[in-house]
């Protein structure tokens, strides 16, 4: 961790992180339902992170998307991913932490994402219930957290692209 630069993404590092979350994601990541909410939309100025050893070389990267529910705004955390050379050093953490950062920096307020319950909770997510990701989204792993207090409470529905 010591040895890596974490700077905001910018466009020349476009490619690399995809190429980085085709590599540590299943083939076919992008037919998932969550990228129907990416399509089109561009992540949210400011708080895509990528971080990279002392050669330049890209050990982890994070993204975020704005989405709607309903009136409501949330982030949609991810992809997050580290390469597996660095996993378990606490880099996917250190990313999470600064994007949550920011984004409550910014004025976001609430965040969602699709994963690993075992994972998330220690960031504080846990499952969102009425909270509808496109089809098939398994219910169980559509996870909320709240940046401000009670911002998840009556906000139910389908997630939708951002269309502002
Ligand atoms: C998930 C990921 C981003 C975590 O990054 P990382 O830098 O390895 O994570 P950290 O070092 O901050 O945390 C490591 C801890 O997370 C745990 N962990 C990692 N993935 C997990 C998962 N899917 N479920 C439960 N725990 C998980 C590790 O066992 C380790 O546990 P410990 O702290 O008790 O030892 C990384 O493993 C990765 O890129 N995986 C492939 C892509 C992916 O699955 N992305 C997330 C989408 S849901």
């Amino acid at each position: 961790m010591q040895q890596l630069g974490i700077r905001p993404e910018e466009p020349d590092d476009w490619w690399e992180v995809e190429a980085l979350y085709d590599l540590c994601f299943a083939p076919g990541r992008e037919a998932l339902s969550s990228y129907r909410l990416r399509d089109d939309v561009p992540p949210v100025d400011g708080l895509s992170l990528v971080a990279r050893d002392g050669q330049g070389i890209l050990a982890g990267a994070i993204r975020f998307w704005p989405v709607h529910i309903g009136d409501h705004d949330a982030l949609l955390l991810g992809p997050v991913a580290v390469h597996p050379t660095h996993q378990g050093e606490g880099l996917g953490g250190y990313l999470i932490h600064e994007g949550l950062r920011a984004g409550r920096a910014l004025g976001w307020t609430r965040v969602l994402l699709v994963g690993d319950a075992p994972y998330y909770k220690r960031f504080g997510f846990s499952r969102l219930s009425g909270v509808e990701m496109p089809p098939p989204t398994n219910p169980d792993r559509v996870l909320g957290l709240e940046l401000t207090p009670g911002v998840w409470e009556g906000v139910h529905g389908p997630v939708t692209r951002w269309s502002r």
